[in-house]
Parts: structure tokens; sequence; C-alpha cells
């Protein structure tokens, strides 16, 4: 359903992602995993259209991205949650989720007030916050929220445009264990069909949700497999999880 082939990417003499491919199925939750440095978030963005690839493709549902831009990617079913930048704080939890319901709607030509006056918007933002986790907080500003609760709000305004695959660069850094737990609902509780790819350092996080695991290690795949079998390998646990 998507899928990167041969993505390259050097910043001067430092080839930072050497050919890295990757298809994902449609309901797979796919962990990416990988030292420091490894290239994790870089091959994100040479999948998002943040970061030009030097060589490679993308492709969603057999079309190639080609050089496209963030915002056309988006528009192809490619989500990226991005942290602390995607918030209005002055407006609602609810709100904030109304604004990109219309976006999804294409009522932007509106001006918001009045699309949030439309009750079906209105109603679809309630339902969402409920289902992330928020709905005690529908009606709190989102400069009001904790970090964590700001994180699960930027990931269901990426969710409610609807995405077919979804990119998550770890959901889950800084947090607290119950901001954690939170985060670890929301994932599971995702809609089945969408596409799930997420770089994460915290282990027990990635073991329990993910159904393939990518390990990540100079710009170069080490090793790709269930759950079960990267943790069992010897090259992981010797590069990766410090237990060679
Ligand atoms: N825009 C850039 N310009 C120059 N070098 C960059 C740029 N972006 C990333 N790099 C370098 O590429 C390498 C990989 O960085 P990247 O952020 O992709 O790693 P990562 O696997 O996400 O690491 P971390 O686990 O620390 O988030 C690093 O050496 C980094 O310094
Ligand atoms: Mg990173």
């Amino acid at each position: 359903m998507f899928e990167a082939r041969g993505l390259k990417k050097s910043y001067g003499a430092l080839a930072v992602v050497r050919g890295v491919s990757l298809s994902v199925a449609a309901g797979e939750r796919h962990g990416i995993i990988g030292p420091n440095g490894a290239g994790k978030t870089t091959f994100f963005n040479l999948l998002s259209g943040e970061a030009a690839a030097d060589a490679g493709e993308v492709c969603m549902d057999g079309i190639n991205l080609g050089k496209s831009p963030p915002d056309a990617r988006a528009r192809a079913g490619l989500g990226r949650s991005f942290q602390h930048n995607s918030l209005f704080a002055g407006l609602t939890v609810a709100e904030n989720l109304a604004i990109a319901i219309a976006q999804r709607k294409k009522l932007y030509k509106i001006f918001w007030r009045g699309f949030l006056s439309r009750t079906e918007v209105f109603a679809e933002a309630l339902d969402r916050a409920h289902r992330l986790g928020l709905g005690a907080q529908a009606h709190t500003r989102a400069a009001h929220l904790s970090h964590g609760a700001m994180r699960q709000l930027e990931i269901g305004l990426t969710l409610a445009l609807r995405p077919k695959v979804l990119l998550l660069d770890e959901p889950t850094s800084g947090m607290s264990p119950e901001e954690t737990a939170a985060i670890k609902n929301l994932i599971r509780r995702l809609p089945e069909e969408l596409a799930l790819l997420v770089i994460e350092h915290d282990m027990d996080v990635i073991f329990d949700l993910a159904s393939h695991i990518t390990v990540l290690d100079y710009g170069e795949v080490l090793m790709r497999g269930a759950p079960a079998e990267v943790r069992a390998s010897p090259a992981v646990r010797a590069r990766y999880l410090g237990m060679g």
C-alpha cells in the first residue's frame, strides 16, 4: 500500500540514509528502532517530503509521489504528527479538532467561526476528543493542556485528516509513565486499516505495539522482522540493545 524504494540522503560528505526500502500494508504497525544518529528521523523526512531524497522513490497505492511537497503527500494520505507547531494555543481541544475536520471537508473558505457553528463538524470534533482520551478536556484551551495531552491532541489533529499512513517520531519521548500509557492506548485504538510507522526509543512501547520492526543502523537496514525475531537477534542485541 505504501512503499519506499532505495531512499538515499547525504548531508555534505555524511551519508545519513544509505538505500533504505520499506513496504507497509494497510493495518500494519511498524516500529523503527536504531541508535541515535542512525537516520530514523531523516528517513521520515524523506517519506513525508520534508527533505528531498538524493535517490529512491516513495509510492502510495502504486502512485509515485515523486518530488511532491509535504502538503500534497498529506492529501495523498500520508499523515505526520508534528510537535508543538500544529496547535492553536488559544482555542479549545474541540475547536482545534474542528479546524482539522473542516480542512478535511474542504470548508476552509468559510471563516472558522462559521464552521464551528456547523453541528456536524463540532459533533465529530467532540467524538474525536473522546476517542483521543481527551473527552474531559474537550473545552480546555490547548495552551492549558499537559505536555502529554498536547501530544495526544497533535496526533488527533493528524488523524482528523483521515490518513492511510501515520508517521510518529518518538511519540512518548519526555513523557511521564501515565502520559506514555495514554499514548499507548491511543495507538492501540487507531483505526484498524491505518498503517502506522513509529520511531521509538522506548523498547517496551515498541515490543508491545509493533507487528513488524525495522532496525536502522548507520543509515541502513540492519534487520527487519517480527518483534520476537528482532529481540532474539545477536546483531541487534550487540549493536543496539546493549546486551551483546
Ligand atoms: N539537516 C541536516 N543537516 C546536516 N546533518 C543532518 C541534518 N539532519 C540530520 N543530520 C545528521 O544525520 C544524522 C542522522 O540524523 P537523524 O536525526 O536522522 O538520526 P535519528 O536516527 O533520528 O537519531 P535520534 O535517535 O537521535 O533521533 C546525524 O548525524 C545528524 O546530525
Ligand atoms: Mg530522530
